[in-house]
């Protein structure tokens, strides 16, 4: 009976032992993603060999990814996809936040178990060149190990396609790995004898996935209705009436806008802190243009406003005011065509014909004012000559 023990204790011992340690992090909860992680004892000793990772969805997806790195420009990255029940793995040079790009560099291995099983779709990946990529390299040995993530929800791409295109994610976050804990002896193929231990979720930056669609769409409709609509329109009404107080109208109008504007930034600035991407051009060209709005144009205007009262003409102010707010509704403009592009045309939140939609709005707005304040100011030199005669 003892012996049947110790024997069954050995036994258990041994299969521990050789049982491929992997660490473990879900950080959708329990029932979205789960990344596992394992780095062979002979890689973390020399720095140098194999590393093994799987990817687990349990919900079908268009695609989900893991990558190397904290952000995405330089991350080595994999995304997986499903072609049937079978998955495509296709490795990814991140570039920024425009598509990742096919890197037929990657020396990778799905091996056995991959597929779709019920509904979880899972990726099992040995990767032989994981250390260095790039310029960059991984310490397989580091207790805090950057690792992205990211998710698009949608019908499968169903191809095997490596270089299919895909559409920006809909969450993405960084999670920290402590590779210490993910590191042991492995077998020929880990995968069978996987045994997970689960990360600490504190390592991972935190994030809400909920509001973050409506946020989008409230985004780009708070922005479309400011710069292509209010702005112009009432920069415009200067030159469409002459009443005595349009003045007056024309800057409450601004301010309406201005209101409107912050509102997008707001949410804008929102939406950029939950997936990290507080640094995108968009983004700032974003907060420059409507920091400067809010900043100088009133005050331009109002001291425009100060100089007529005193003298009956237009000072350098009027100048300023009149061509910097120009040249700021034409840059806001210009972002949100940046803004469909960050997106992804075609994306259903940007769909292709809004896009189309709103590019003939602008054009047509941008068409009437020139012609409009084009003729006026010609009128108004021909008199101002018919005076001087
Ligand atoms: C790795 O190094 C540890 C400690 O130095 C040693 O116990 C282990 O046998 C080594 N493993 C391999 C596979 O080289
Ligand atoms: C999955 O892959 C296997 C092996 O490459 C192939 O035989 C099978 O037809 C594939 N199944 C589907 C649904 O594509
Ligand atoms: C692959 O895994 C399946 C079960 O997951 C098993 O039945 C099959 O024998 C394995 N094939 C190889 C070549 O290891
Ligand atoms: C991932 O999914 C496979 C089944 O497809 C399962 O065997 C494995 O245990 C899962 N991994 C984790 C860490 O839950
Ligand atoms: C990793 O290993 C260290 C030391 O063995 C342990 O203190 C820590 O709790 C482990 N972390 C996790 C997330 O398992």
């Amino acid at each position: 009976m003892a012996m049947t023990r110790l024997l069954f204790s050995c036994c258990l011992f041994w299969g521990l032992a050789l049982a491929a340690k992997f660490q473990t992090f879900t950080p959708l909860g329990p029932n979205g993603l789960i990344y596992s992680i394992h780095i062979p004892e002979a890689t973390a000793n020399t720095s140098n060999g194999p590393i093994y990772f799987q990817m687990n969805s349990t919900k079908r997806i268009e695609w989900f990814a893991l990558g190397q790195g904290d952000h995405m420009a330089g991350s080595n990255m994999f995304v997986v996809y499903t072609s049937g029940n079978n998955v495509t793995v296709s490795p990814r040079s991140g570039v920024g936040h425009s598509q990742p790009l096919y890197n037929p560099a990657a020396q990778i291995t799905v091996m056995n178990g991959s597929g779709v099983h019920g509904s979880m779709i899972t990726a099992n990946i040995k990767c032989d060149n994981c250390l260095h990529w790039g310029t960059a390299t991984m310490d397989p040995t580091s207790s805090s190990s950057s690792w992205i993530w990211g998710v698009r929800y949608g019908p499968p791409l169903n191809t095997k396609k490596l270089s299919a295109n895909i559409l920006q994610h809909d969450i993405m976050g960084v999670h920290m790995v402590d590779l210490k804990n993910a590191t042991g002896p492995t077998g020929a193929n880990p995968f069978a004898d996987l045994v997970s231990i689960n990360d600490n979720p504190n390592a991972d930056y935190p994030f809400k996935e909920s509001g973050f669609h409506a946020k989008k769409i409230a985004h780009g409709a708070l922005m479309i209705v400011a710069f292509v609509v209010m702005f112009p329109f009432s920069a415009l009404i200067l030159h469409l009436y002459s009443s005595s107080n349009i003045v007056t109208i024309h800057g409450g109008l601004q301010l309406l806008a201005l209101v409107v504007s912050i509102a997008g930034l707001g949410l804008g600035v929102s939406m950029a802190q939950q997936v990290h991407v507080l640094d995108h051009y968009h983004v700032i060209i974003g907060i420059i243009v409507i920091a400067s709005l809010t900043l100088f144009q009133p005050a331009m205007g109002l001291l425009q406003h100060r100089y007529f009262r005193k003298t009956g003409g237009k000072g350098p102010f009027a100048y300023i005011h009149r061509w910097f707010g120009r040249i700021m509704i034409i840059l806001g403009v210009i972002n949100v065509g940046l803004g469909f592009q960050f997106t992804g045309v075609g994306d259903p939140d940007a769909p292709r014909g809004a896009v189309i939609g709103v590019s003939v709005l602008i054009c047509v707005i941008a068409l009437f004012y020139v012609l409009r304040v084009g003729y006026v100011t010609k009128k108004q030199r021909r008199r101002a000559s018919a005076e001087a005669d």
